[in-house]
């Protein structure tokens, strides 16, 4: 049987697969993937912001050989160097002063939210409420999908976890509003992703930081898909001018391994105690191995800078395509939505066939999560491949 018919046979439908346009990708290397016909794809969906440096890249494959080789698995009962030196690092490059390692984006922000509310429990009395964004997105387990403010990853699985109050994103206002005296955390993505790709304005992130400080409430910021140099910093909320008691990671942080991360500042960082919080992957030493080979790559001299520079450049190019189906370019650094009003989907697969990997979200906005490694020259032919989807469409 082919591969993708065993494929709907032994694996539950949760992804909507299609024999007909899904494509069964073989390998990666830089900023291209190719398929079982070795048809050549540029790639800026990056694994969904997780190969933020390419496929393959050869320095995060060579430090997971290397301690693959040496130690791959001990549990949390012991104490490993790759996950000692990597929390030393996130903490040395962030507002953080201490680090907990998990598996993936979700597991980063139920830490988060049981830090919160051991948090509210110890400094309110029984606050245990957290604020969330509308279009947000947290993950899927109960809890975080419960924090995303969208009713549609809710239909089917209520009742949902108690404890969350969902506010307009960007309206500092319908924050304020949802702050009552069970209220222990405020959670938000500094560049909303699944949402439609919507960065925070500044006076936004500063108006939370001011209300979380009047009302002795964490600000909790989730940066899986932001964080990680993605917007041209190592973090987004140093745009911002903005630090967060805690902050949490996942997708670009083990280079195409996973691993997710909370990072806490100050007292946030000493509420949870020995015995209430685990994790036996988390911060398992191969995983560990390849962040610290990301970081080493991000930090580099004039790394982030480029990712800036490009983020600039492609929306500059995507600006000048002209097509009446566009309605707006946003985004920061190399996080970028293109909004249209034409039909998303089929812009997806035009561009699909033209050796072109985007995604789109709702419909509507094409998201593109490029790689960091990307030069000028991809960003020309990707936006030439773009160009030529939309005419055809017009
Ligand atoms: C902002 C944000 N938070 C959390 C998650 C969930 O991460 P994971 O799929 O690794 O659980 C995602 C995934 O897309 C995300 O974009």
């Amino acid at each position: 049987m082919d591969l993708k018919s065993l494929e709907r046979q032994n694996i539950i439908n949760t992804y909507n697969r299609q024999p007909e346009t899904t494509l069964l990708l073989q390998r990666g290397e830089g900023v291209y993937v190719w398929d079982e016909n070795n048809k050549r794809y540029l790639d800026f969906v990056c694994g969904l912001a997780v190969n933020n440096l390419g496929h393959c890249h050869p320095q995060i494959v060579s430090a997971i050989c290397e301690q693959a080789q040496q130690l791959m698995h001990t549990s949390n009962l012991y104490y490993t160097e790759p996950q000692i030196r990597l929390a030393e690092r996130l903490v040395k490059h962030s507002c953080a002063d201490k680090v907990f390692f998990c598996n993936s984006g979700a597991e980063a922000n139920e830490a988060a939210i049981k830090l919160a509310r051991k948090y509210g429990k110890q400094k309110k009395g029984e606050a245990f409420e957290i604020i969330t964004a509308s279009r947000s997105f947290h993950g899927r387990t109960l809890a975080t999908v419960t924090a995303t403010g969208q009713p549609k990853y809710h239909k089917g699985f209520e009742p949902m976890v108690p404890g969350f109050r969902y506010a307009e994103y960007n309206n500092l206002q319908s924050f304020a509003d949802q702050i009552c005296d069970k209220t222990c955390a405020i959670l938000v993505e500094p560049v909303q992703g699944e949402g439609g790709v919507y960065p925070a304005t500044a006076e936004f992130l500063q108006g939370l930081r001011r209300l979380c400080d009047e009302h002795n409430l964490l600000l909790i910021f989730d940066e899986v898909q932001c964080g990680m140099g993605r917007t041209g910093k190592l973090f987004a909320y140093e745009h911002y001018g903005v630090e967060p008691d805690v902050f949490t990671l996942a997708k670009a942080l083990g280079g195409g391994l996973p691993i997710g991360a909370m990072c806490a500042k100050g007292e946030a960082a000493e509420t949870l105690v020995p015995g209430e919080h685990a994790s036996t992957f988390g911060g398992n030493p191969v995983v560990c191995a390849a962040a610290n080979a990301v970081m080493d790559i991000l930090l580099a001299d004039g790394f982030l800078a480029r990712v800036s520079h490009l983020g600039e450049y492609f929306k500059q190019k995507l600006a000048e395509i002209s097509s009446p189906q566009i309605v707006t370019v946003r985004g920061l650094g190399l996080m970028v939505g293109l909004e249209i009003n034409g039909d998303g989907a089929e812009v997806v697969r035009l561009c699909q066939e033209q050796g072109l990997l985007v995604n789109c979200i709702g419909g509507k906005t094409l998201r593109f999560l490029p790689p960091l490694i990307a030069t000028e020259a991809d960003f020309n032919t990707a936006v030439t491949i773009l160009q030529n989807a939309l005419t055809a469409l017009d």
